[in-house]
Protein backbone atom coordinates (compact mmCIF):
# COMPACT_ATOMS: atom_id res chain seq x y z
CA UNK A 1 0.00 0.00 0.00
CA UNK A 2 1.12 3.63 -0.71
CA UNK A 3 0.61 5.40 2.51
CA UNK A 4 4.21 6.72 4.01
CA UNK A 5 2.65 7.67 7.22
CA UNK A 6 0.18 5.18 9.29
CA UNK A 7 -1.22 5.69 13.17
CA UNK A 8 -1.81 2.70 15.60
CA UNK A 9 -3.85 3.29 18.13
CA UNK A 10 -4.90 1.39 21.02
CA UNK A 11 -6.98 2.81 24.04
CA UNK A 12 -5.67 1.20 27.27
CA UNK A 13 -2.11 0.91 28.49
CA UNK A 14 -2.43 -2.85 28.95
CA UNK A 15 -3.24 -2.93 25.28
CA UNK A 16 -0.55 -0.38 24.31
CA UNK A 17 2.02 -2.01 26.49
CA UNK A 18 4.38 -3.87 24.12
CA UNK A 19 3.94 -1.77 20.84
CA UNK A 20 6.53 0.73 20.86
CA UNK A 21 9.44 -1.83 22.11
CA UNK A 22 8.53 -4.03 19.12
CA UNK A 23 9.11 -1.24 16.70
CA UNK A 24 11.85 0.23 18.55
CA UNK A 25 9.61 3.45 18.26
CA UNK A 26 11.22 6.56 20.04
CA UNK A 27 8.67 9.47 21.57
CA UNK A 28 8.09 12.17 19.39
CA UNK A 29 6.61 14.22 21.66
CA UNK A 30 2.91 15.28 23.67
CA UNK A 31 0.13 16.91 22.21
CA UNK A 32 -2.17 17.41 25.48
CA UNK A 33 -2.43 14.66 27.22
CA UNK A 34 -1.00 12.13 25.38
CA UNK A 35 2.67 11.11 24.13
CA UNK A 36 2.95 10.09 20.04
CA UNK A 37 5.63 7.49 19.50
CA UNK A 38 7.45 7.03 15.72
CA UNK A 39 9.54 4.31 14.65
CA UNK A 40 10.46 3.52 10.60
CA UNK A 41 9.17 0.21 9.50
CA UNK A 42 9.48 -0.66 6.12
CA UNK A 43 10.36 2.73 4.61
CA UNK A 44 7.00 3.76 6.32
CA UNK A 45 6.49 6.32 9.35
CA UNK A 46 4.51 4.63 11.90
CA UNK A 47 3.15 6.80 14.61
CA UNK A 48 1.72 5.36 17.75
CA UNK A 49 -0.16 6.68 20.74
CA UNK A 50 -2.84 5.20 23.47
CA UNK A 51 -5.55 7.07 23.21
CA UNK A 52 -7.29 6.05 27.02
CA UNK A 53 -10.78 4.98 26.80
CA UNK A 54 -14.29 6.35 25.50
CA UNK A 55 -15.57 7.82 21.90
CA UNK A 56 -14.00 11.79 22.44
CA UNK A 57 -10.65 10.42 23.81
CA UNK A 58 -10.17 8.60 20.75
CA UNK A 59 -11.62 11.26 18.40
CA UNK A 60 -9.22 13.60 19.82
CA UNK A 61 -6.40 11.00 19.28
CA UNK A 62 -7.45 10.65 15.68
CA UNK A 63 -7.88 14.11 15.08
CA UNK A 64 -4.13 14.97 16.44
CA UNK A 65 -2.83 11.87 14.50
CA UNK A 66 -4.22 13.17 11.06
CA UNK A 67 -3.79 16.80 11.61
CA UNK A 68 -0.49 17.05 13.71
CA UNK A 69 1.59 14.21 12.63
CA UNK A 70 0.04 13.90 9.61
CA UNK A 71 -1.09 10.10 9.49
CA UNK A 72 -2.46 8.64 5.87
CA UNK A 73 -4.01 5.58 7.48
CA UNK A 74 -5.23 4.35 10.69
CA UNK A 75 -5.56 1.13 12.49
CA UNK A 76 -7.03 1.02 16.08
CA UNK A 77 -6.78 -2.25 17.54
CA UNK A 78 -7.25 -3.39 21.24
CA UNK A 79 -9.82 -5.65 23.15
CA UNK A 80 -14.17 -6.16 22.49
CA UNK A 81 -17.07 -7.47 23.99
CA UNK A 82 -19.02 -10.07 22.10
CA UNK A 83 -22.35 -9.38 20.68
CA UNK A 84 -24.19 -12.65 19.25
CA UNK A 85 -23.13 -15.93 19.40
CA UNK A 86 -20.71 -15.88 16.82
CA UNK A 87 -17.42 -14.50 18.70
CA UNK A 88 -16.26 -16.04 21.74
CA UNK A 89 -13.66 -14.84 24.32
CA UNK A 90 -9.76 -15.54 21.77
CA UNK A 91 -11.51 -14.46 18.77
CA UNK A 92 -10.59 -11.57 16.65
CA UNK A 93 -13.55 -9.36 15.47
CA UNK A 94 -12.61 -6.83 12.21
CA UNK A 95 -15.13 -3.81 11.29
CA UNK A 96 -16.05 -3.77 8.26
CA UNK A 97 -18.45 -0.89 9.61
CA UNK A 98 -19.03 1.18 12.85
CA UNK A 99 -21.98 2.21 14.34
CA UNK A 100 -21.75 4.37 17.59
CA UNK A 101 -24.72 2.77 19.51
CA UNK A 102 -25.10 5.61 22.45
CA UNK A 103 -26.18 8.31 19.32
CA UNK A 104 -29.91 8.80 19.25
CA UNK A 105 -32.08 11.35 17.45
CA UNK A 106 -35.04 9.26 16.29
CA UNK A 107 -37.67 11.13 15.56
CA UNK A 108 -35.72 14.39 15.90
CA UNK A 109 -34.97 16.50 12.85
CA UNK A 110 -36.09 13.18 10.71
CA UNK A 111 -33.10 11.26 11.45
CA UNK A 112 -33.14 7.69 12.19
CA UNK A 113 -31.57 5.95 15.39
CA UNK A 114 -28.01 5.38 15.14
CA UNK A 115 -27.68 8.03 12.57
CA UNK A 116 -24.88 10.41 12.67
CA UNK A 117 -26.15 13.99 11.19
CA UNK A 118 -23.02 15.43 9.49
CA UNK A 119 -22.09 12.24 7.95
CA UNK A 120 -26.06 11.28 7.32
CA UNK A 121 -24.41 8.16 7.42
CA UNK A 122 -25.80 5.20 10.64
CA UNK A 123 -23.25 2.99 10.01
CA UNK A 124 -19.75 3.81 8.69
CA UNK A 125 -17.62 1.74 6.20
CA UNK A 126 -14.04 0.66 7.56
CA UNK A 127 -11.90 0.97 4.35
CA UNK A 128 -12.49 -2.30 2.21
CA UNK A 129 -8.20 -2.73 1.47
CA UNK A 130 -6.96 -1.93 5.29
CA UNK A 131 -9.87 -4.54 6.36
CA UNK A 132 -8.39 -7.12 3.94
CA UNK A 133 -4.97 -6.63 4.95
CA UNK A 134 -6.53 -6.44 9.13
CA UNK A 135 -8.56 -10.21 8.17
CA UNK A 136 -5.56 -11.62 7.02
CA UNK A 137 -3.31 -10.73 9.68
CA UNK A 138 -6.27 -11.84 11.91
CA UNK A 139 -6.12 -14.90 10.45
CA UNK A 140 -2.24 -15.39 11.31
CA UNK A 141 -2.87 -14.00 15.14
CA UNK A 142 -5.42 -16.74 16.07
CA UNK A 143 -2.90 -19.60 14.73
CA UNK A 144 -0.03 -17.71 16.43
CA UNK A 145 1.66 -20.22 19.18
CA UNK A 146 2.64 -17.05 21.30
CA UNK A 147 -1.17 -15.59 20.81
CA UNK A 148 -2.61 -18.97 21.74
CA UNK A 149 -0.26 -19.27 24.34
CA UNK A 150 -1.36 -15.97 26.38
CA UNK A 151 -4.75 -16.17 25.36
CA UNK A 152 -4.60 -19.80 27.13
CA UNK A 153 -7.29 -21.09 29.37
CA UNK A 154 -9.64 -17.74 28.64
CA UNK A 155 -10.41 -18.90 25.29
CA UNK A 156 -12.44 -22.35 25.70
CA UNK A 157 -12.30 -23.34 22.04
CA UNK A 158 -9.73 -22.74 19.43
CA UNK A 159 -9.30 -18.88 18.47
CA UNK A 160 -11.37 -18.16 15.11
CA UNK A 161 -11.60 -14.81 13.41
CA UNK A 162 -14.97 -13.27 12.18
CA UNK A 163 -15.58 -9.68 9.96
CA UNK A 164 -18.75 -8.00 10.84
CA UNK A 165 -20.18 -5.16 12.74
CA UNK A 166 -18.65 -2.84 15.55
CA UNK A 167 -20.56 -1.21 17.80
CA UNK A 168 -18.86 1.72 19.95
CA UNK A 169 -20.63 3.96 22.87
CA UNK A 170 -19.71 5.54 26.32
CA UNK A 171 -20.58 2.15 28.28
CA UNK A 172 -19.55 -0.95 29.26
CA UNK A 173 -21.69 -3.58 28.58
CA UNK A 174 -22.41 -6.24 30.86
CA UNK A 175 -25.63 -7.42 30.95
CA UNK A 176 -27.17 -9.54 28.74
CA UNK A 177 -30.13 -7.26 28.38
CA UNK A 178 -27.74 -4.66 27.21
CA UNK A 179 -26.29 -7.09 24.93
CA UNK A 180 -29.36 -8.68 23.18
CA UNK A 181 -30.72 -4.92 22.72
CA UNK A 182 -28.01 -4.29 21.04
CA UNK A 183 -28.24 -7.21 18.83
CA UNK A 184 -31.71 -6.55 18.23
CA UNK A 185 -30.92 -2.92 17.00
CA UNK A 186 -27.93 -3.31 14.81
CA UNK A 187 -27.75 -6.00 12.08
CA UNK A 188 -24.22 -7.69 12.18
CA UNK A 189 -23.13 -6.86 14.74
CA UNK A 190 -20.59 -8.75 16.36
CA UNK A 191 -18.12 -6.80 19.16
CA UNK A 192 -18.65 -3.82 21.23
CA UNK A 193 -16.23 -1.63 22.32
CA UNK A 194 -16.11 2.71 23.24
CA UNK A 195 -13.73 3.85 20.56
CA UNK A 196 -13.65 2.22 17.17
CA UNK A 197 -16.57 3.83 15.52
CA UNK A 198 -15.43 7.46 17.32
CA UNK A 199 -12.27 7.03 15.27
CA UNK A 200 -14.40 6.21 12.41
CA UNK A 201 -15.67 8.88 12.16
CA UNK A 202 -12.91 11.34 12.17
CA UNK A 203 -11.40 9.20 9.77
CA UNK A 204 -14.68 9.51 7.50
CA UNK A 205 -14.78 12.88 8.26
CA UNK A 206 -10.72 13.39 7.12
CA UNK A 207 -11.15 11.17 4.20
CA UNK A 208 -8.07 9.06 5.89
CA UNK A 209 -8.57 5.22 5.04
CA UNK A 210 -8.54 2.77 8.67
CA UNK A 211 -9.52 -0.59 9.92
CA UNK A 212 -10.31 -1.85 13.19
CA UNK A 213 -9.57 -5.17 14.82
CA UNK A 214 -10.32 -6.53 18.12
CA UNK A 215 -9.77 -9.15 20.49
CA UNK A 216 -12.53 -10.22 22.19
CA UNK A 217 -12.02 -10.26 25.99
CA UNK A 218 -15.50 -10.89 27.18
CA UNK A 219 -18.89 -11.59 26.28
CA UNK A 220 -20.58 -8.53 27.53
CA UNK A 221 -23.02 -9.87 29.70
CA UNK A 222 -23.13 -10.60 33.56
CA UNK A 223 -19.23 -11.95 33.85
CA UNK A 224 -17.90 -9.21 31.25
CA UNK A 225 -16.28 -7.27 34.62
CA UNK A 226 -14.43 -10.30 35.21
CA UNK A 227 -13.25 -11.82 31.98
CA UNK A 228 -12.35 -7.87 30.77
CA UNK A 229 -9.89 -7.96 33.74
CA UNK A 230 -8.53 -11.32 33.21
CA UNK A 231 -7.99 -10.71 29.89
CA UNK A 232 -6.52 -7.22 30.40
CA UNK A 233 -4.08 -9.03 32.52
CA UNK A 234 -3.31 -11.82 30.29
CA UNK A 235 -3.32 -11.39 26.77
CA UNK A 236 -4.22 -7.86 26.00
CA UNK A 237 -1.09 -6.96 25.30
CA UNK A 238 0.71 -10.03 23.23
CA UNK A 239 -2.88 -10.16 21.41
CA UNK A 240 -2.55 -6.04 19.94
CA UNK A 241 1.18 -6.76 19.44
CA UNK A 242 0.77 -9.96 17.26
CA UNK A 243 -2.29 -8.05 15.30
CA UNK A 244 -0.58 -4.96 15.03
CA UNK A 245 2.68 -7.37 14.07
CA UNK A 246 0.99 -9.40 11.36
CA UNK A 247 -0.94 -6.09 10.27
CA UNK A 248 2.05 -3.59 9.53
CA UNK A 249 4.35 -6.54 8.07
CA UNK A 250 1.45 -7.43 5.16
CA UNK A 251 1.06 -3.32 4.03
N1 LIG B 1 -14.39 -3.48 25.73
C1 LIG B 1 -14.15 -4.75 26.10
N2 LIG B 1 -15.27 -5.33 26.60
C2 LIG B 1 -16.25 -4.38 26.52
C3 LIG B 1 -17.60 -4.35 26.89
N3 LIG B 1 -18.20 -5.42 27.43
N4 LIG B 1 -18.31 -3.20 26.70
C4 LIG B 1 -17.70 -2.11 26.16
N5 LIG B 1 -16.41 -2.08 25.81
C5 LIG B 1 -15.68 -3.21 25.98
Amino acid sequence: MNFKKIGIVAAMPEEFALLTARFGAKSAGSVGPREFFTASVGGREIVFTCSRIGKVAAASTATTLVQSFGVEAMLLTGVAGAIGSQARVGDVVIADSLVQHDIDLKGVLGYQRFQIPLLDLSAIPADPNLTRIAREAAASVVRDGEYVRAVGELALREPSFYCGTIASGDRFINSAQEREELLGLIPGVLAVEMEGAAVAQVCAEQRVPFAVARIISDSADHGANFDFLAFLRQAASVGSERMVSEFVGRL
